[in-house]
């Protein structure tokens, strides 16, 4: 199934001084939606925003907001999430020992859902939940920093879950996560992938924003 490719501008990178800005220099550019990481110091080694960054970002913006939570205890916070104004929410395998009930949750709260694993979880970790997620996100890096160098060796897993998803003609998104600029995005397009997030290749392009998600838009077809 021919899916939508879009581009998620993760404000990581962003320079938070200004984030309104950033974000409508994003929006005016071409980004998709705003792609905002959450970490807790214990799923991953980095520490960074909560939902009140969610509610700012959805003041600055009627873009689709894409919250990856990168926390343990996930079910814990998604209601708080959700009425930030998060439109989907994605949860790892690692951190969610009731996956598929917390993935309904989201649901039940009116955000798409989503699935992610880090580079070291098989593909297999998604399969169970792929009937009910509205997106599957396979890290192209390990989850905790933004300005980490793509690892090829995931496409494998892109792969499978592409097919699987094909297979079953279910229209979950696939998306990237960690490393992708205009030079590797072709990599995970190839390997079956139609969302890409990025952040350093978008705010932290030394020709700037604009610059940034134009080179990464010149790959998507429409
Ligand atoms: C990494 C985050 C990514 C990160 C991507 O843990 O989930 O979304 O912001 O940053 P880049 O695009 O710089 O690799
Ligand atoms: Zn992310």
């Amino acid at each position: 199934m021919k899916k939508t490719e879009r581009i998620s501008a993760s404000i990581l990178s962003a320079d938070f001084r200004r984030l309104r800005q950033e974000i409508n220099t994003a929006e005016k550019a071409g980004a998709d939606w705003i792609h905002i990481d959450v970490m807790d110091g214990h799923f991953v080694p980095n520490i960074t925003m909560g939902p009140f960054i969610v509610a700012a970002c959805r003041k600055a913006t009627d873009l689709p907001l894409d919250v990856h939570l990168m926390i343990e205890y996930p079910e814990k916070f998604i209601r708080d999430f959700a009425e930030a104004g998060a439109n989907s929410i994605t949860i790892h395998t690692e951190a969610s020992p009731n996956l598929y009930r917390t993935l309904q949750s989201i649901k039940d709260l009116g955000c798409r859902a989503g699935v992610a694993i880090n580079p070291g979880t098989p593909a297999s970790a998604v399969e169970p939940v792929l009937p009910i997620v509205d997106l599957v996100l396979v890290m192209t890096v390990n989850p905790g920093y933004s300005g980490q160098t793509f690892l090829p060796e995931t496409m494998p897993k892109v792969k499978q879950v592409c097919r699987w998803l094909d297979e079953s003609n279910f229209s979950a998104d696939l998306q990237v996560d960690g490393g992708v600029t205009a030079s590797t995005l072709p990599q995970a397009q190839e390997a079956g992938a139609n969302i890409f997030v990025a952040a350093s290749a978008i705010f932290k392009n030394p020709e700037g924003i604009t610059a940034g998600i134009r080179a990464l838009k010149a790959h998507l077809q429409d």
